[in-house]
Order: C-alpha cells, then structure tokens, then sequence
C-alpha cells in the first residue's frame, strides 16, 4: 500500500499533486483486488462513521459511496434535502454542526453551490470530500475517469482525451483537467461555443470547435450531457441542432484511424450528446467507469478516514 495522504479533505483535483493522484490511483486498484474476492469486504474503517449529505440527486456518485464505506466496514448515516430539518429552515452549516456532534468522521457532500464542500470543512474536524459542487469540482468522479483509462490504455502521460459536450457548467470537466493534465494527458475540449468558452484554454486545455479535427489521433472519448439545471439562458437554438452537429456519432468513431475509448460521467442522454447506437460500440467503457468508481471511492475514505499514515498491507 502506498503511504497515505496527509490530507484532512478532498475538496478538488485542483490542488492535489501528481504524487497525490499517483497514490489515490494506486490505492484504487488494490481495492478493485479486494472487490474481486468472495468476500468483499475489509475492516479498515469499522468503528468510523460516514454521513452522506446529498442535497442534489445522484445514482452513480451516491451508491458507489455507500457500498465503498460498507465494503470496508464502516457506519453509515444519510441527511438529504427532502428527509431533514433543512424542510424546517435550518441552514446546511446548522445541520453540518448537528450531525457532526453525533461523532462523524466524514462527510460526503453534494450540492449545487460550488465551495459549499470547503465552507462546510471549515466547520468541522471531520473529513469532508466533494462529491461534486456546482460547476466547481467532482473529484471522485475525474479520478474513477483517471483510472478507466490507465486501466485500459496502461498509462496516461502522453494520452489524448477529447471531452465533448456541455464543458462550461461542467465539474467533471474541470476536475478531469486537473487531474489528466497533472498526469500528464493532452485534454481537448468541444462543444458550442456557447458552452466552450475560450477561458478553459487557460487551464491548459485545447478548445476545438470543428468535430473531425477534435477526434483526430484521440485515445480517449468522453460525452458530457448538457447540464440542464445549471443552465440560465439560452445557449443553443435547438436539441436537434445539437444533436447534428455536437453529438458523438458511430460514423463519427468509425472514420478514425485508431479507435478510442468511449466514457462518459453518466447519466448518458442517450441520443443527445451521444448516438444511440454508442452504447453497442467495443470500446464502451461507460459501466467499467461505474465498476471503477467503487474502488476510488474506497481509496478516498481509506486515505482520508483510516487514520493509517504509513505504509501497509490491505489484509482481511
Ligand atoms: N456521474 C455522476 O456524478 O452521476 P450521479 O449524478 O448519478 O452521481
């Protein structure tokens, strides 16, 4: 096991080191060993607490927390916007606070205001990891992207990743630029140009704009779906305008010399950002990314939560 993180949060890829990523990604695949044993569980975390805050919905993102602190052993309590006192009037830092004099080692936090994750871990001692904020950061998600692709292109320096859709209201863009340039990918951006502006250039990715020169000699594929909650104003005229010159087509794929990895963040609306014929494409890695996400989320609780600072084993 690589030694672990000397860090109390995981609010962003943003400012995490390659070093850092190196052992999250590391980690991560010595969990996914672990989840393929008959007994998938460990006992890294019995006695500890995680709360999941979900104040957005989620299916990926929820779950494969839940099931990564079960797997390995530890308690788990939920407080969403629907079933809590937040109904009430009481303000997500007073409920924070609450929850937190119960004796929590952990938050997991989704919400729809970006740097709600970094207030609230100002407010407590407990770890607090992002589960995704706003048009901010989705940490987790980029590093179980990261991991799909070292597991199945073997490495990530050098690799080309063209990520294509809805980038501005997107935290999985951000947070996959952060991370895939630290390590060393080409990250290229497309979409409307509504929806690409040019700042992400700043980041160090490259905009394009033209579909056939995006996809040229790409590894890597990877649909966004247009954020429609985050949306204010209109950035496109129609759907099926979008879909004829920004979705990701089979004769799209098909045209190119070498054929690349096919991912995307889920949810997939299909036949928008994506052609419904996609999901039959070899190189469709979309449930691998979900299987992925277990392990990486694992990786992070082990890592922020155990307390284990040094160098050791996972045992059973
Ligand atoms: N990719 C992702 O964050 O999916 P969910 O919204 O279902 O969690």
């Amino acid at each position: 096991m690589q030694k672990g993180l000397k860090r109390k949060d995981l609010l962003g890829l943003k400012d995490l080191t390659r070093e850092e990523l190196n052992i999250l990604l590391e980690t991560a695949f010595s969990m996914k060993e672990v989840l393929q044993r008959p007994i998938k569980k460990i006992p890294t975390l019995r006695g500890k607490t995680i709360c999941f805050m979900f104040f957005e919905p989620s299916t990926r993102t929820r779950s494969s927390f839940e099931l990564a602190a079960k797997r390995l052993s530890a308690d788990t309590i939920n407080v969403s916007s629907s079933q809590s006192a937040l109904l009430k009037g009481e303000t997500v830092l007073d409920t924070l606070k609450n929850v937190d004099a119960m004796g929590i080692d952990a938050f997991v936090v989704r919400h729809a205001s970006s740097g709600l994750p970094h207030f609230l871990s100002r407010h407590t001692g407990a770890s607090v990891i992002n589960a995704g904020d706003g048009m901010h950061e989705h940490p987790t998600q980029a590093l179980l992207d990261m991991m799909t692709i070292k597991e199945k292109l073997g490495k990530l320096s050098g690799v080309k990743v063209l990520i294509a859709g809805d980038i501005r209201h997107s935290r999985v863009a951000r947070s996959n630029i952060y991370g895939l340039l630290k390590m060393g990918a080409e990250v290229r951006l497309f979409g409307p140009p509504t929806l690409v502006p040019p700042e992400f250039e700043k980041l160090g990715a490259r905009i394009y704009y033209d579909k056939n020169e995006a996809l040229r000699d790409v590894d890597v594929v990877m649909g966004l779906r247009i954020q429609n909650e985050r949306l204010k104003g209109s950035f496109f005229p129609t759907i099926r305008e979008y879909r004829k010159f920004f979705a990701i087509t089979p004769h799209d794929l098909d045209n190119l010399d070498k054929k690349p990895l096919v991912m995307h963040p889920g949810p997939v609306n299909w036949g928008v950002e994506m052609d419904f014929d996609i999901i039959k494409d070899k190189n469709n890695v979309i449930l691998e990314q979900v299987t992925n996400g277990v392990a990486v989320r694992m990786s992070v609780l082990y890592h922020l939560v155990s307390g284990e600072k040094e160098d050791e084993e996972i045992t059973d």
